[in-house]
């Protein structure tokens, strides 16, 4: 399914223009690539992924209550798109120190002019690292849904089956659709967020739940 991503539906349209404009800004003087140890560093776009997740939560989560992991959260920039505009509890968890300190940076910063109502936790380490979670009081059973932007995706996803809390959701998204099955997860979802699709084609969110 297609979902159209000119503009986010039922965003608040001030704070995602907000956003979009500091991470343009963040972008064009820090650059939008980087190797990490443990992958590559390539931000989601906000309006692709905003679109997603406004679907995503109309159809599986309309109370919005839920805890949020972005396992890799590279700048934070979703981390705070979703805790921001949707109000969401958001956690990321981010391997590289420098990415790390950065999104604690962009997170102070958009903090200072708009306030989320839940602030967002940044942890640095292995998001398959249980003792990273308990450090900080946390247990991976707890995130409702586990979100991933195409990074060790494959031992993320046998986690979620393994360790994660029951019913939980795992969001993969990719430039393509991976396609790919995972032992204890149903893929429930598939949704291509490009704006222009007789364009380009992509990227894709595709929804799997733990079973
Ligand atoms: C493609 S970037 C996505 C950043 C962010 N989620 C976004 O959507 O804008 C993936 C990030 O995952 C991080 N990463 C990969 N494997 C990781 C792991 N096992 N633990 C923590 N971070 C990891 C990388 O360092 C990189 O910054």
């Amino acid at each position: 399914m297609i979902l159209n991503t000119h503009m986010p539906m039922d965003l608040d349209e001030q704070l995602f223009h907000f956003l979009a404009d500091y991470f343009r800004e963040e972008d064009q003087r820090r650059g939008v690539y980087a190797v990490t140890a443990v992958g590559e560093f390539v931000p989601s776009s906000l309006a692709h992924v905003g679109q997603g997740m406004g679907n995503f939560l109309r159809r599986y989560a309309p109370h919005r209550r839920w805890l949020f992991l972005d396992a890799g959260s590279g700048d934070g920039r979703l981390v705070v798109l979703l805790a921001l505009v949707f109000g969401l509890r958001t956690v990321g968890v981010e391997y590289d120190e420098e990415l790390h300190r950065r999104s604690l940076q962009n997170i102070r910063r958009i903090s200072r002019v708009h306030p989320p109502p839940h602030a967002p936790q940044i942890l640095c380490g292995d998001f398959l690292d249980d003792a990273l979670y308990a450090k900080h009081g946390l247990r991976f059973a707890d995130f409702h849904v586990v979100f991933n932007y195409a990074n060790n995706h494959t031992l993320l996803a046998e986690k979620v089956a393994r360790d994660g809390g029951e019913g939980a959701y795992f969001l993969l998204y990719s430039p393509r659709p991976t396609g790919e099955s995972f032992s204890g997860l149903r893929c429930v979802d598939t949704w291509e967020l490009s704006p222009t699709a007789s364009v380009c084609r992509g990227p894709y969110l595709q929804v799997y739940r733990k079973i």
